[in-house]
This record gives C-alpha cells, sequence and structure tokens, in this order.
C-alpha cells in the first residue's frame, strides 16, 4: 500500500437505517456525479456504478463525461488519470489510501534516472503508474491496447516500457520487439501458482485458461485467451465455451456471472491458501466509503498543474490513436 496518501474521512457515523442504495442514488442527482468502476471493486459497488469497465474504457469514459463530479470507484492512478483529463471537474476516491504495487515500484524520480541511462529511448508507460511518471512518458498504453501503442514506433527505434515487466515481455512476445523492461509487478497477478493451475486444468479439462498479461509467463502459456479485463469478460460472454479457469482479480467473476449466467467460472489459484487474487487496495473501496465521498465530496484527487499538464500529452496521445475497438 502506498504511504504517500492521507485519508480524510473514515466510514463512522452513518445511520445504520439508511439504504445507502437509495441515498447513493439521490446524491448522485444532486451532485450530477457520475460513478465510475473498475471490475475488481465488491459487487455492490459495480451494481451501482453507472459505468463498470477496464482501465481504457474508464479513462475515456471519463474524457467524455458531462457530469460535475466523478466518484472513481478504483485506484489511485485511475482517479487521478480521470482528473487529468478533466481539470476542471471534481474526482472523488472513495478512499484515498488505494494505491497500486505497480505504480509504488515505479517513483518517477527513479524512471528519470533509468531514462537518463538509456539515451534515444522513447518510453512507453502502462497507465498503472503516477502522475509524476506519465510526466515522463512519450505515451501511455493499458492493457487492451499496448501491443498497439508499441506498434506506433518505428521498429528500429529503442524503447523503455514500465513499469510491469509482465505485461512488458507479453508485448515483446507479440510484437516480437526487444524493450528495456522495468522491474515491476502487480501484487496479486504475480501469486498465481502454475503447479496449482496444472493441476486444476487436469481436474477440469474441460475449461478453457483466461489470463490477464499482468500475470508471470509460466502463467501465461497455459492461457487459450490473454487480455484486458473487458477482454476476458468479453471471451467468457461470446465464445461457446462452458467453463473458465480465470487468472485475474476475482471481483471480475462478478460480471462475469451475470452477463453469463450458467458457465462455470473457476477462480485461478494463487501460490498459498489466501485471498491473495483479491487486491487488497481495490477493496479498500467500500460502499459506505462510496457514500460518504458523494455526501461530502471528498477525498478529492488533485494534480500539480504543471505535471498535470505534462502527463496529458502521452494520454491524449493514446487516446487518440487507440486502435482497439470500443
Ligand atoms: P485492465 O482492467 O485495464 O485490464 O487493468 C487491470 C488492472 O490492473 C487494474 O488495476
Ligand atoms: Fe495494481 Fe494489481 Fe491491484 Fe491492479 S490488481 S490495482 S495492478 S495491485
Amino acid at each position: 500500500m502506498s504511504s504517500d496518501f492521507v485519508q480524510i474521512d473514515e466510514p463512522g457515523g452513518i445511520d445504520p437505517t439508511l439504504d445507502l442504495f437509495e441515498e447513493i442514488e439521490r446524491l448522485k442527482v444532486d451532485r450530477n456525479a457520475i460513478i465510475l468502476a473498475h471490475y475488481y471493486q465488491e459487487p455492490d459497488i459495480q451494481d451501482i456504478a453507472d459505468f463498470v469497465g477496464d482501465s481504457l474504457e474508464l479513462s475515456r469514459k471519463a474524457a467524455d463525461t458531462d457530469a460535475d463530479v466523478i466518484v472513481f470507484a478504483g485506484v489511485h492512478f485511475m482517479a487521478e488519470t480521470a482528473k487529468i483529463v478533466n481539470p476542471d471537474k471534481m474526482v472523488v476516491l472513495p478512499d484515498l489510501n488505494a494505491g497500486c504495487s505497480l505504480a509504488d515500484a515505479c517513483p518517477a524520480d527513479q524512471l528519470q534516472a533509468f531514462i537518463d541511462r538509456h539515451p534515444g529511448h522513447k518510453v512507453i508507460s502502462y497507465i498503472n503508474c503516477s502522475a509524476g511518471v506519465k510526466a515522463i512518458s512519450d505515451i501511455i498504453c493499458t492493457s487492451s491496447n499496448a501491443v498497439d501503442m508499441v506498434g506506433l514506433f518505428d521498429a528500429e527505434q529503442p524503447l523503455i516500457f514500465a513499469p510491469d515487466k509482465n505485461l512488458g515481455r507479453y508485448v515483446e512476445q507479440q510484437t516480437g520487439r526487444d524493450m528495456v523492461l522495468w522491474q515491476g509487478t502487480c501484487q496479486v497477478h504475480e501469486l498465481f501458482s502454475e503447479k496449482k493451475l496444472v493441476q486444476l486444468k487436469v481436474r477440469h479439462p474441460e475449461a478453457v485458461v483466461i489470463a490477464h498479461p499482468e500475470c508471470e509467463p509460466q502463467i501465461l502459456r497455459h492461457a487459450d485467451h490473454v487480455g484486458s479485463t473487458s477482454s476476458l469478460l468479453r471471451y467468457v460472454q461470446d465464445t461457446e465455451h462452458e467453463a473458465f479457469i480465470v487468472l485475474t482479480e476475482a471481483g471480475i467473476l462478478h460480471q462475469m456471472a451475470k452477463s453469463a449466467p450458467g458457465k462455470t467460472l473457476i477462480p485461478g489459484p494463487p501460490e498459498e491458501n489466501c485471498a491473495c487474487n483479491e487486491c487488497p487496495h481495490m477493496k479498500l473501496n467500500t460502499l459506505e466509503k462510496l457514500y460518504l465521498a458523494l455526501r461530502d465530496l471528498s477525498p478529492q484527487i488533485d494534480v500539480p498543474e504543471e505535471t498535470r499538464l505534462e502527463a496529458l500529452k502521452p494520454l491524449e496521445r493514446m487516446l487518440a490513436r487507440d486502435l482497439t475497438v470500443a
């Protein structure tokens, strides 16, 4: 968990007789607010959100909304991205401590020193990074368009890819080009166990394996389909297969079960007998904190203007040149 953020509000003092769903709906109208949620949020939050999506869809939605207030039910870098593209809107995040191990693994000053050691390289940063890192990057990508974004550069152009080494390696395989990889990982996706996955495949020979590209290579080599959270969801909905071993954060199983009722969904197995396939940062947000964020319009996300303007450039390059289908 990042220690840089200070939580202002705690979910105390909520009248226990309140119907939080009703209150949130009422406040949403009062505030002209939109609730954007990532698939890794708890089911109640996904159900009350106006839009649930992957990182690319959420950043597009944040850029397009005409709401006055964006309640971002996700993690800090996502809310920060919404603020970068919407300086005049208020962006609130239910729990300011909702960080990300990838963003934390790549402080902007350390990335700058790394860039200085690799003259002539362009920098592609995965959206899971701070505004400071975005500000020194040439283009941003998400898991759904990383291959396309890398393809925008001439084959001879040396590239740095930060901060996720697993996504970077996956993109290298898909594009056949070498990049200098920052050595960050997602603390959730790096913990899936290959041994247990193989055992699970033996027990469920009918199941296809679907995985997020933040997983380690020894997991990805077993996958029948690799993609962003939305891509995994579409695969479950749209293919004829009936059973899936799902190697990403377990929150997405809620949307998969809703949109493909009757299909068998088997969560990917972590190394230990733990709930490590749940992101502790994403799960800091609760319905109560979401209600308080809307009621009190706090905690708000702010980005220093100089950083915001620099971070906007590579984000706009991605949003303008994104080649994936919406
Ligand atoms: P996507 O939803 O864009 O696939 O990203 C997953 C993720 O790591 C969010 O933190
Ligand atoms: Fe970050 Fe991983 Fe959590 Fe996504 S699942 S927010 S990449 S720690």
